[in-house]
């Protein structure tokens, strides 16, 4: 059985574009060998990821995800049983919060992630991904 998530974190510390890179590698590698697919959004001192995948393997990506040194304040913001993935392009998209287009920027910090449903989010991932600010996908 299929299922997808949505959570939110804060970032522990500086999001360098190192750190960024070591988790990007170490997600694409190990998502891409256990049919995980998704979007990790980072900027602004927030992570927001979505992951998809057989519901047994999410949950123990998420479980060790959770534990990460590098974030905290996890929340859950969606999960659902899933018949087709919304991601399956990407092993771990990277859709990078400060680095959007100037009308977009404009917009993100009104949008606070902590206090919306995890619908609201997901629909902006995709508004996201439309407008091409994808910075890093595998496949
Ligand atoms: C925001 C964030 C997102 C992450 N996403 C993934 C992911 O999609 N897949 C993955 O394998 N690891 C991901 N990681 C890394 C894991 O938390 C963990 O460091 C990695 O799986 C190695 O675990 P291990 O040290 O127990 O082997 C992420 C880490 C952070 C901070």
């Amino acid at each position: 059985m299929l299922i997808r998530i949505v959570y939110l974190s804060s970032a522990v510390g500086p999001q360098t574009g190192t750190m960024t890179q070591a988790i990007l590698e170490k997600s694409q590698a190990w998502n891409q060998a256990n049919g995980i697919t998704g979007v990790l959004c980072q900027g602004q001192g927030v992570f927001l990821q979505a992951l998809e995948g057989e519901r047994k393997t999410v949950t123990e990506l998420y479980t060790r995800i959770c534990a990460d040194q590098r974030h905290n304040n996890v929340e859950i913001l969606h999960c659902e049983s899933i018949l087709e993935r919304r991601y399956k392009n990407w092993s771990m998209a990277l859709v990078n919060l400060s680095d959007i287009d100037p009308s977009t920027k404009i917009d993100w910090p009104e949008f606070d992630p902590y206090s919306v449903t995890g619908m609201l989010v997901m629909a902006r991932i995709d508004e996201l991904l439309a407008e091409g600010t994808v910075i890093n996908g595998l496949d």
